[in-house]
């Protein structure tokens, strides 16, 4: 009986800017699990978290693995820590949620994925993009196919990491903490997206630039090309906009177009044909362009503490997250070359 059961055991591993809304998530969960312990290399982030549960504090993350005997861990660190720690968590049999991107190297989050396999634990990778409403609503009219066939798709991903960037942060600007600027940042979140609601890429091409000299990463990007299915893309990024956060997506198909925006009140409009000026504004998307992001993040931690409670598959699979490594892989290099890239 449930009732008999013990809750699962939390560790929550890197205590930084968007821990706040996997903490809330934890939080959200006591009925099921407890936040037991947590880990930052600076102790007083660590406390703040550690007071509101009663959790054990780690600076060392291998100790807080070796010694907290934690069921699950929730890592959101810095990008080339993404697969040092999460190999050390699965190794020991924790099951593991782990912030994008996978890991900086498609081999080495490859290995995540096998490792994680062999032990018999939950893996998943913390893409909040697969627990955005609009997006899941977007979801629901594809498969209803209710825009049609689909034959164009425009997505842009625009905020400001100017601060963090000119900074001497200790990851974000820095090509060996992050792995890359807003292709490495921001594009796993689109590459998802693409796979998710439209399938695998064919081809595609990359420019990018930088407007933050002192860093040492690109912070503006876009990305053309077309899918197997024969829909053509075009992906904008942009770290250095001087406007609220947001996301759009655009999606054109034969018999009708959702325009998704999240800072426009309403912020997703379904049009049917030339003289459809207003548009049918999606119901199920309320306009909250402050919170939409965060309570993505909090859902997806609440459904990876939930599936690892049922024993269910968690609705993130990381072979996704490796698929989308790849294609940022494919982004640099058209960039580098300045030649488009065929997808094998
Ligand atoms: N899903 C999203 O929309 C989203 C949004 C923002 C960030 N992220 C991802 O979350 C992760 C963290 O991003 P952030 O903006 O919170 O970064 P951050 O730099 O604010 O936080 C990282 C934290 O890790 C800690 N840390 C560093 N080394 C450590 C170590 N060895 N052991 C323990 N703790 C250590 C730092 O002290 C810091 O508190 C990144 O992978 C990022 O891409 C995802």
């Amino acid at each position: 009986m449930t009732m008999d059961r013990e809750k699962l055991r939390i560790g929550i591993i890197g205590l930084g800017i968007i821990a706040d809304a996997h903490v809330e998530g934890a939080a959200a969960m006591s009925d099921i699990a407890n936040v037991v312990a947590v880990c930052d290399i600076d102790e007083a982030k660590a406390n703040v978290v550690a007071q509101r549960f009663g959790a054990a504090v780690y600076t060392d993350y291998k100790r807080l693995l070796d010694e907290a005997d934690v069921d699950l861990v929730d890592l959101i660190l810095p990008h080339n820590l993404h697969y040092p720690v999460a190999l050390y968590a699965l190794e020991r049999g924790k099951h593991v949620l782990l912030e994008k991107p996978l890991t900086i190297d498609p081999d080495e989050g490859m290995a995540l994925i096998e490792k994680a396999r062999e032990m018999g634990v939950k893996f998943s990778v913390a893409e909040n993009t697969r627990f955005v409403t609009a997006y899941t609503e977007a979801e629901k009219l594809l498969r209803a196919h209710a825009l049609g066939d689909i034959y164009q798709v425009r997505t842009l991903i625009a905020g400001s990491e100017v601060e963090r960037l000119k900074n001497p942060h200790p990851w974000k600007a820095k090509k060996i903490g992050s792995g890359g600027g807003v292709l490495m940042d921001a594009a796993p979140h689109t590459f998802y997206l693409l796979k998710w609601l439209f399938g695998e890429l064919a081809s595609l091409q990359a420019f990018h630039s930088q407007l933050v000299s002192v860093s040492e990463v690109e912070d503006n990007a876009i990305v053309i090309g077309r899918m197997t299915s024969g829909t053509t893309f075009t992906l904008q990024f942009t770290f250095t906009a001087e406007s609220p956060w947001t996301e759009r997506l655009e999606i054109y198909g034969t018999t009708g177009a959702l325009i998704i925006d999240q800072i426009a009140n309403p912020p997703a409009i379904l049009y049917r044909g030339t003289e459809d000026f207003q548009g049918t504004p999606l119901a199920a998307v309320p306009y909250d362009p402050v919170h939409w992001k965060y309570n993505s993040i909090l859902e997806e931690t609440k459904d990876f503490i939930q599936t690892v409670w049922d024993g269910g598959v968690p609705k993130v699979d990381p072979a996704d997250a490796h698929y989308g490594l790849l294609m940022i892989e494919a982004a640099y290099e058209s960039a580098r070359t300045g030649q488009p890239i065929a997808i094998e």
